[in-house]
C-alpha cells in the first residue's frame, strides 16, 4: 500500500518525536559491532527528514544520545559523537537545499567541543531556513529538562521576578527544551521496545504512540506514512466521549 497516497492532508501532525532504536541488534543479525548499526541508521535518518518534509510536517525530534546512553562503553559513546559530527558534516549542505532548520535538545554542554562546534556551524547555516525544524535530542533526558526547568523558575521566584500562583502549563512550556515547540502529536519508537526511556515525559502527555517492530536502520519514509496514516485513523479524545466529538 502506498500510505503517502492515503494521508488526509490537513491532519498531517505538526510535530512528530521518533526513538530511533535497534541499531544494535541490527548490527547484530549480520554479526557486526553495535557501530555499524549506528552507520547506517544515518539513512534512516535522511529518509525520514526526506518524508517529513514532503508532506509539511513542521517539527521532526529525533532521540539520538539520552543521558543515560553516557554508560555506553566509552568505544561506543566516541563512535556515536565521531559519527554525529561526520553526519552533520555531510548532511548540512543537502538540509540546506532542502529548507531544513537545526535546532538541539538536551544538555548540549556535555557533549565533546567538536561535537558542539560542529553543531553551532549547521544551526548557523540552516538559521534561515523556513521548512522542517529538525530537533536532535542529544544527550537528553526527559527528567533532567524538568529538573533544570524547575531550578530556574525557582530562581526567578527566589529574586520575587515570579509568584508562584502564576505557575501554569504554559509557564512550564516556556522552560523546557522544547519552548516555542508544540507538543509532538504522534511519537514513534521503532524495535519493538514498548518504553520511553527518558524521552519528552511531559510533551507527551497526549501524544498517540506508535511502536514498531522494524529495528532503527531498516525504518525509511513509507514506515513514517504509515505511522502518520495509522495516527490519522484514531480518534483523540482527550478526556471527553466519542459522541462529543462527533456533535
Ligand atoms: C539506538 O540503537 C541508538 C542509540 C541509543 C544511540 P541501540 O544502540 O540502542 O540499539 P539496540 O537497542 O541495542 O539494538
Ligand atoms: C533510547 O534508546 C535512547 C535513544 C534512542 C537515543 P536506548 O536503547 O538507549 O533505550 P533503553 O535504555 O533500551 O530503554
Ligand atoms: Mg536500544
Amino acid at each position: 500500500m502506498i500510505y503517502k497516497d492515503k494521508l488526509i492532508k490537513d491532519k498531517i501532525p505538526k510535530h512528530i518525536a521518533i526513538i530511533m532504536d535497534g541499531n544494535g541488534r541490527w548490527a547484530a543479525q549480520f554479526g557486526n559491532e553495535r557501530t555499524f548499526g549506528h552507520e547506517h541508521g544515518v539513512e534512516a535518518v535522511r529518509s525520514v527528514v526526506e518524508g517529513a518534509g514532503e508532506i509539511g510536517v513542521e517539527y521532526l525530534t529525533l532521540y539520538a544520545f539520552s543521558t543515560e546512553n553516557w554508560s555506553r562503553p566509552k568505544l561506543e559513546v566516541d563512535a556515536l559523537m565521531g559519527l554525529l559530527v561526520q553526519s552533520i558534516s555531510d548532511e548540512t549542505d543537502e538540509l540546506l537545499k532542502s529548507n531544513v532548520r537545526l535546532r538541539v535538545i538536551g544538555d548540549v554542554k556535555s557533549l565533546p567541543q567538536n561535537v558542539q562546534e560542529k553543531l553551532d556551524w549547521s544551526i548557523a547555516k540552516l538559521n534561515d531556513c523556513t521548512g522542517l525544524t529538525l530537533v536532535l535530542a542529544l544527550s537528553y533526558s526527559s527528567k533532567w529538562e524538568i529538573v533544570e526547568a524547575v531550578k530556574r523558575i525557582a530562581e526567578q521566584v527566589k529574586i520575587g521576578q515570579l509568584e508562584p500562583s502564576a505557575i501554569n502549563y504554559d509557564l512550564m512550556d516556556g522552560y523546557l527544551n522544547t519552548s516555542n515547540m508544540p507538543d509532538p502529536e504522534l511519537l514513534i519508537r521503532t524495535s519493538g521496545e514498548c518504553r520511553i526511556s527518558n524521552f519528552l515525559l511531559w510533551q507527551i502527555a497526549y501524544s498517540e504512540l506508535y511502536f514498531t517492530p522494524k529495528l532503527w536502520p531498516d525504518f525509511r519514509k513509507e514506515d513514517l506514512f504509515e505511522a502518520i496514516y495509522d495516527y490519522q485513523n484514531r480518534e483523540r479524545r482527550f478526556g471527553k466521549t466519542s459522541e462529543q466529538l462527533v456533535s
